[in-house]
């Protein structure tokens, strides 16, 4: 049985933003202190930044970084973390029960995404949980006001001179989450949200502003929050967040397998609720989604480990450090293609998080950096899918899983660059068969393969370690055709595939 598709220039979904691209730097665990900034460490330059793990974040081709939270930036003081670094002050981090040193602030974050490069762009949030108005507005003036007032002078008197420029805002982080500092009802939260943005456009209109949609689409309060939330700020912000997290459950690796799907209608609900209220209002203007957490995390190992007393109040302890299989990396892979089936409408995405803490990047303090398994769908997505996606509607041999029903074999996405060449982006379910794929490719101009690159193992269980950083990695395989305008490949079991076209 094979699966098919057709491709059509004329067929297509939308431009990709570049921010889809993006990432998550949240001050838990190691992601911070000994991941991206480790002061003593042989790789680090001048600024305490290891300049091994730039280079990796740099391979990566991440964009956004958000940053500094997640269910850290409810209980954050922006104050704490500017100005001398020996006189900051300590701090108790309700969200992680860590001690936060506030050695690593809001300048250190500005730098760091300046020595990634000019791709890195800031998505800074604001405390809505312990916080306000007044807060949120401090922080965007001493950040991006150039001069002249109060809190502009401090920050150039810190050794900023030149305004940060934060243009994207998260207006506060999973606030339907009752395990939140500050959680909120959707209506408490609609109106603070809506007057921190009305407040925020004061000061510059021209900022893009995230309100919180759910924390996933299983929440009991989901798409009734949404609507909520924006019949309260439909006109003052532009986004509106999605979080989703997949690991699989009771051993049920074909539902993992599926876990897009899940994904791809959580986008679809939101879209919807977003545009009902759109057409309430008989409004013109659209929001989007910002898709600001998503991954696959073994959270219900994060679940029974949350409450013991023994990591009390430790300084960047080891926390949410999963080591991600090559079955993880498919299933990973399958929702970057998620993504991109609907970068019409989800024009920022943040793959939570970056280093150490459920990430891509894994660092020994004072040892290595090394890539795990989910590192190679990013970056490979990151690089070939800019440009116009293609609409994929895929006829593929099926199979039952418990939680999805009858599910395709191939998840699938293509995307057209500037200059004609296009890479299918593909990944097959099927723990034991492999699926032969047949494209058809209409007015496309495409003259040949110039590479199929596979991610798969013999052992799905394989990963990269400490002790076997290079374990895993993508490789390139022969056998994939074009003839007569017909693309012919055939996919590995669990695996997943980039085919470039040119
Ligand atoms: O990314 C880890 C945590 O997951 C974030 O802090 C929170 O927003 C989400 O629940």
């Amino acid at each position: 049985d094979k699966a098919r598709f057709t491709l059509d220039p004329a067929f297509t979904i939308g431009q990709v933003n570049p921010r889809l691209f993006g990432s998550f730097v949240e001050h838990l665990g190691r992601c911070v202190y000994t991941g991206i900034f480790e002061p003593d460490h042989p790789a680090a330059d001048e600024a305490g930044l290891r300049t091994d793990v730039l280079e990796l974040v740099r391979e990566l081709g991440v964009t956004a970084v958000r940053y500094p939270g997640g269910n850290f930036v409810s209980g954050y003081k922006w104050e704490d973390s500017v100005g001398p670094a020996e006189e900051r002050p300590r701090r108790l981090d309700l969200a992680w029960r860590s001690t936060e040193s506030n050695r690593f602030g809001l300048s250190e974050y500005i730098a760091f995404l300046k020595k990634i490069g000019p791709q890195a762009e800031p998505m800074m949030a604001v405390n809505l949980g312990t916080r306000g108005v007044a807060e949120a507005l401090e922080l965007q003036e001493y950040a991006n006001h150039p001069a002249g007032t109060a809190l502009s002078e401090q920050r150039i008197a810190h050794g900023d001179k030149d305004p940060f420029g934060i243009r994207m805002w998260c207006l506060g982080n999973e606030m339907d989450g009752p395990w939140q500092t500050g959680h909120k009802t959707a209506e408490e939260y609609g109106r603070v949200a809506a007057e921190t943005a009305r407040a925020m456009r004061q000061i510059d209109p021209s900022v893009e502003l995230v309100a919180c949609g759910s924390s996933s689409q299983s929440m009991p309060t989901f798409a009734e929050w949404e609507a909520t939330v924006l019949a309260e700020t439909y006109d003052l912000v532009d986004y509106v967040s999605l979080h989703a997290y997949y690991e699989p459950q009771d051993g049920d690796l074909d539902s993992f397998l599926a876990s897009a799907v899940d994904m791809e209608s959580f986008i679809e609900n939101v879209v919807a609720t977003c545009d009902h209220i759109g057409a309430r209002l008989k409004s013109k203007k659209k929001i989007n989604l910002s898709f600001d957490e998503w991954n696959v995390w073994y959270i219900s190992g994060w679940h029974a480990i949350e409450n013991s007393a023994d990591r009390d109040w430790a300084e960047a302890p080891r926390l949410l450090e999963d080591n991600y299989s090559v079955m993880d990396a498919v299933v990973f892979g399958s929702l970057l293609i998620a993504l991109l089936r609907h970068a019409d409408r989800v024009t920022v995405a943040c793959l939570a998080q970056l280093v150490n803490v459920i990430a891509p990047i894994m660092t020994e303090p004072g040892g290595p950096a090394w890539r795990q398994t989910t590192f190679f769908p990013f970056a490979q997505a990151s690089r070939y899918g800019r440009g116009q996606v293609l609409d994929v509607r895929v006829d593929s041999p099926t199979h039952e899983t418990k939680k999805y029903g009858e599910t395709d074999l191939l998840h699938a996405t293509a995307v057209r660059a500037e200059d004609g060449s296009v890479t299918v982006f593909a990944v097959n379910r099927s723990r034991t068969e492999a699926l032969p794929l047949e494209v058809a490719l209409n007015r496309l101009e495409l003259t040949s393969v110039v590479e199929h690159s596979v991610l798969a193992d013999a052992d799905p269980d394989a990963r990269n370690t400490l002790a076997e950083p290079d374990r895993v990695a993508p490789r390139t395989v022969q056998g994939a055709t074009l003839r007569d305008g017909t693309l012919s490949a055939v996919l590995e079991p669990l695996s997943w595939n980039v085919i470039r076209l040119a």
